[in-house]
């Protein structure tokens, strides 16, 4: 038989250039505007997932390093940055975005090398959307009576931010604007996996001229996160990872007067209809549960489909899934990268397993994995059911959970059958049944033909275990200032 032209068609490698970045052989904490050694004088490795080669060794903080951060923000809070006015507050933040943006592509390597995300995705998506963060909040720093928050919204104090590895720096922005903007200063602890554009951020805001003790980075493990959390020095934390950790964040909180602010784990629920355009759809299904490898908490992960079209849309689906390039990340051509890291890795794959034994089909794209590095290929499971653990917990990679539906009303009664509530898609030429939808669907976001759009101008959180309080949008503001709305 002879093979079809989309089988012999290859791309060309197009390889973005590393010569952009400059990494360091080991790095410091940023504490109060300085580079400065660990108390611990311990060093940890970050490394390439995509290859396994070490990138750097980060500083380990420990209690002593989380003393000294908070103690500097706390100085940075009463002696500068709580008494400046807030439109030179704000002249910060436009100054750190348009370095951002400057610096883009350093970002956009840099992000790409430590996490294993596609070129195409840091370039196009992380480093846009984290500068365009901060140029949203800059804007908001001396409006802040007009941001419907109270007559006279005040700071915290010092916010104690604690971010994960799916968006090192994007997590960053959504944490450090809002903060900064409404005359909050930060302790900040990227994930251990990805710190180095936390690291570059703090170069940038040293470039900045941002005061000393404004920004303070830690880079350190859970440990290090449980002591800022825990200080009594701390008045506000933000906490975006695990729906555990979110938990055990929660109960350590409780007894405190510190504010909380939790985005944590999905099982979005992407719903389509047979009148959707289908085409459109299967992209938006692509989309919604391959983007960033599927290390996203709003992934499209249970894919409802009506019964009448299943076949369709899985025919489809599979077809388009054959076309996704995985690969070397730093390829523009690039559609799904590495594996965030070994244990993940050892999730995904452990999670899908029980797709296999709890009797769902597995189908899976035919690729090459490289042979180092951590890779999964695009996988979708069909004849799933809501018993299933692949439809109830979320797995954190690129594994689609295919159900269908009958009658809208079973489809939001399956749709809204998880302890999340993160995320939803829906699909369908009618806007009524669009609308019909999402009023019944328990979803913080939810959208309408498309999925995975982000704006720093619109609100972001879950219901139940996904989380309490949204970043972005005035919603967001509001978690950084007394008396809320
Ligand atoms: P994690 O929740 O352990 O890590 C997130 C951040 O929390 C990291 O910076 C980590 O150092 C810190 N951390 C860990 N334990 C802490 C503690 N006791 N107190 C304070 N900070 C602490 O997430 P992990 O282990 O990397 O991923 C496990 C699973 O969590 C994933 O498979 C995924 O399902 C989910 N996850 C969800 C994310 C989301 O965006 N909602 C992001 C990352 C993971
Ligand atoms: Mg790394």
């Amino acid at each position: 038989m002879s093979k079809e032209p989309m089988d012999t068609f290859d791309y060309a490698p197009a390889l973005e250039s590393t010569a952009v970045v400059d990494i360091k052989a080991q790095y410091n904490l940023f504490i109060n505007g300085k580079f400065v050694a660990p108390k611990s004088g311990k060093y940890f490795a970050t490394i390439n997932p995509a290859t396994e080669e070490l990138l750097s060794k980060v500083a380990f903080a420990d209690l002593a390093d989380v003393n000294a951060a908070v103690s500097a923000a706390r100085g940075a809070f009463t002696k500068t940055w709580s008494k400046m006015p807030a439109a030179e507050r704000g002249k910060y933040l436009f100054r750190i975005a348009r370095i951002l943006q400057e610096r883009a592509r350093e970002f956009a390597v840099l992000e790409t090398l430590d996490n294993g995300k596609p070129i195409r995705e840091t370039r196009d998506t992380d480093i846009p959307l984290a500068a365009a963060h901060f140029f949203y909040h800059a804007g908001w720093a001396d409006k802040l009576e007009y941001a419907g928050v109270g007559n006279s919204p005040k700071p915290h104090g010092v916010a104690a931010q604690i971010i994960p590895w799916n968006f090192p720096l994007l997590m960053l922005a959504w944490k450090v604007a809002p903060a900064l903007a409404t005359g909050n200063t930060v302790v900040l602890k990227p994930a251990e996996t990805t710190p180095l554009t936390a690291l570059l951020f703090a170069e940038v805001c040293q470039q900045a001229g941002l005061p000393a003790g404004v920004v303070n980075i830690l880079t350190g493990d859970g440990s290090t996160g449980a002591h800022l959390v825990n200080h009594p020095g701390v008045d506000k934390v933000a906490f975006t990872g695990s729906t555990d950790v979110g938990k055990a964040i929660a109960r350590a909180v409780a007894p405190t007067k510190k504010s909380l602010t939790l985005e944590l784990g999905g099982k979005g629920a992407n719903i389509i209809f047979e009148d959707a355009a289908m085409d459109e759809t299967v992209e938006g299904i692509v989309n919604g549960i391959f983007f960033n490898q599927g290390h996203v908490c709003c992934a499209g992960s249970r894919l409802l489909v009506q019964e009448n079209v299943l076949d369709e849309v899985v025919e489809k689906l599979k077809r388009r899934m054959q076309l996704i390039r995985l690969g070397n990340p730093l390829d523009k051509n690039t559609d799904i990268g590495a594996i965030n890291s070994s244990a993940q890795l050892a999730r995904i794959t452990e999670i899908s397993a029980t797709g296999d034994a709890e009797g769902a089909q597995r189908w899976t794209i035919n690729c090459d994995l490289p042979n180092k590095g951590f890779w999964y290929p695009p996988t979708i499971f069909t004849g799933v059911t809501q018993a299933h653990r692949i439809a109830q917990e979320e797995i954190f990679g690129p594994v689609l959970s295919v159900l269908s539906f009958r009658t809208p009303a079973e489809a939001i009664e399956k749709a809204n059958n998880t302890p999340y509530g993160l995320s939803a898609g829906v699909w369908s030429d009618k806007g009524a049944r669009i609308l019909w939808t999402a009023q019944r669907l328990k979803a913080g976001v939810i959208w309408a033909n498309s999925f995975n759009k982000f704006d720093p101008t619109s609100p972001f959180g879950g219901f139940k275990e996904s989380g309490w309080g949204r970043e972005g949008g005035r919603h967001g503001i509001s978690a950084y200032v007394k008396g809320n709305m």
